[in-house]
């Protein structure tokens, strides 16, 4: 796939639906059915609401911070639910430069007080790896490594309470599904921890499986039939 493995920041165009496409892998940076799969898909597919309605701290890592859409939605619930907190930890090979991320959020319009205190620190967390953003009562530690799929992951020591699996389709995208990704995110996370994805696809089932992690189908967003959720098993793979 051109533009796969190599570095090099994220490009955007939009698709016919107006929704954000990355020209090198020739696919959308979520849903053609709109940003909503971050909600349903990893929010509601991680049960974050409840979990931080209980107090739950929250450490999330996700395969591909993208345009920060999953850990807005993230932020929205932990506002929401007024309790718990959170950290959110990602990798990513083409991060946008902070001028194109201000664009794409200008353009989708939805500039609430997440999405500004996220805009407001990505120069940080993309210059130096790591920031801190503040919403309403809650400071939420980010970390970004810059790199690719596991070799990035395997820089992160953290124990994830929930994993966001998020690259591109994986037909288009197998760098960032393969078993090595899935073993050091079965590393990071501890037993019990949630897993979301948005794809139901077999061979992603699988290596989820062989790597450790019980994942079941569910009704997915949109136009895609299924979605996987499901938890790390205890005791290794
Ligand atoms: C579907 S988008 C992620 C959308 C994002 N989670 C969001 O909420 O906006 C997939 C992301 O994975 C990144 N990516 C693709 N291949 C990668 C790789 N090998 N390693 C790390 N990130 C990769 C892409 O640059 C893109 O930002």
């Amino acid at each position: 796939m051109m533009g796969e493995q190599e570095r090099g920041p994220g490009e955007v165009v939009w698709s016919e639906e107006g929704v954000p496409l990355a020209p090198a892998y020739q696919d959308v940076y979520y849903s053609r059915s709109g940003p909503g799969q971050g909600d349903l898909v990893f929010v509601e597919g991680s049960d974050l609401p409840a979990r931080l309605a209980s107090g739950e701290a929250i450490t999330i890592v996700e395969t591909g911070l993208g345009l920060g859409i999953n850990l807005l939605a993230s932020l929205r619930a932990l506002v929401a639910a007024g309790r718990g907190s959170m950290r959110h930890a990602s990798v990513e090979l083409h991060p946008l430069t902070p001028a194109v991320m201000h664009e794409v959020h200008a353009r989708l319009g939805r500039m609430d007080a997440e999405t500004t205190a996220f805009l407001s620190v990505y120069p940080e967390l993309l210059a130096r790896g790591s920031a801190s953003l503040r919403i309403g009562a809650h400071t939420v530690p980010l970390q970004l490594v810059v790199g690719d799929g596991a070799a990035a992951l395997r820089q992160l020591d953290l124990r994830a309470d929930a994993v966001f699996l998020d690259g591109f389709a994986p037909a288009l995208n197998p760098a960032l599904w393969s078993p090595e990704v899935f073993r050091e995110l079965a590393r990071l996370a501890r037993p019990g921890a949630s897993i979301a994805t948005y794809t139901a696809a077999g061979g992603v089932r699988r290596g989820l499986k062989a790597a450790g992690f019980d994942v079941e189908r569910c009704v997915g967003f949109g136009l895609k039939r299924h979605r996987l959720a499901g938890t790390r098993r205890p005791g290794g793979a």
